[in-house]
């Protein structure tokens, strides 16, 4: 614990000296969101980040989170230094859409809507008209239905299916999935619940339909944790990464919250409700990039103008 101590306010000083924020997801450890939070940065949902990002003074941004979230946080502060404790961290909803691939599937369909999920590279926002995170999808594909426009969604089915079931648009979906959220089992789950009867159900859309079936509640990191408040429920079960359980136990600390279940089997689940990418994360290379200024995020320019115009219009969407 001293050790740990002194990390911290070696990190406290660093992001002083360097005019650096921290700007961290709720998968992310504990220690890094306490002192995220504790140092005048934020601890929020993807869409958040992004605000957070653009708007704050800071000339350095520090994105504790995967990669997609440090090239947002570039692609709309181009002036600012954005860096993150490890570029290795990505996403598979990101690795699960090749930029050209995708190019070729949209270039197919000419005549659609390309939305895509927050959680893929600059190029593939480069090539769509719009950029949503899951707080906000179902608003604006309700938009762009309304308006009579059918859709490419990508990369996420389970989001989109659980989009175009509640909106009704006329969506062709790419077929990737989150490696965490796919493992969610309906049927574990439905035996959970019979040990719980009082419990409500939490579900981040990522998850597969049978699981969002069961949900008192469907939403985005941000608003599962609203959820919690809201529900009457003693007990929570939630499906999503169980870091998110720091922030969510701080604003219910009167409830229960238990983790959904995966695969059942430790030994088979690749995930275990917890992202990997998300656990490389830490206060030893949040430290250490402080003091290097390595693992910087760039996005080349054109790509970068490109991504500006589909991210933008989501954050200047009214719902
Ligand atoms: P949120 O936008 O809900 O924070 O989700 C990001 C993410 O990667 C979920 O797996
Ligand atoms: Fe990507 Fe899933 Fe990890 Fe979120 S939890 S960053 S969607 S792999």
């Amino acid at each position: 614990p001293a050790q740990a101590e002194a990390l911290k306010e070696e990190i406290r000083e660093l992001l002083r000296k360097e005019d650096a924020v921290l700007v961290a997801h709720y998968y992310t450890a504990p220690a890094i969101q306490a002192l995220a939070e504790e140092t005048g940065g934020c601890v929020s949902d993807s869409l958040e980040m992004a605000r957070f990002g653009s708007r704050h003074e800071a000339s350095t941004l520090i994105v504790a989170g995967v990669r997609f979230m440090g090239e947002t946080a570039k692609i709309l502060s181009p002036e600012k230094r954005v860096l993150m404790p490890t570029l290795e961290a990505t996403c598979s909803l990101d690795l699960g859409c090749p930029a050209d691939e995708f190019a070729a599937f949209c270039d197919q369909h000419p005549d659609r809507t390309v939305v895509v999920y927050a959680n893929t590279s600059a190029a593939v926002k480069a090539r769509a008209d719009w950029v949503v995170t899951s707080s906000i999808a179902l608003d604006v594909v309700a938009h762009l239905h309304g308006k009579g426009e059918k859709l490419i969604w990508a990369p996420d089915r389970h989001l989109g299916d659980y989009v175009q079931r509640n909106t009704g648009a006329d969506m062709l979906l790419w077929d990737s999935a989150c490696i965490v959220h796919d493992e969610f089992k309906a049927k574990a789950l439905e035996d959970l619940r019979k040990v719980y009867p009082e419990a409500a159900i939490l579900v981040h859309p990522e998850s597969p339909q049978s699981v969002v079936e069961m949900a008192d509640a469907v939403g985005s990191t941000s608003q599962l944790i609203k959820a919690a408040t809201t529900l009457p429920n003693p007990v929570m079960i939630v499906a999503t990464d169980k870091a998110i359980f720091y922030k969510m136990q701080q604003a219910v600390p009167d409830k229960l919250l238990i983790e959904a279940p995966t695969s059942g089997n430790g030994a088979t689940c690749r995930s275990c409700a917890h992202c990997p990418w998300m656990a490389m994360n830490g206060l030893a290379n949040i430290r250490d990039v402080l003091v290097r200024g390595d693992q910087e995020i760039f996005v080349e320019e054109t790509l970068r103008q490109g991504a500006v115009r589909s991210l933008q219009r989501m954050l200047d969407f009214k719902v």
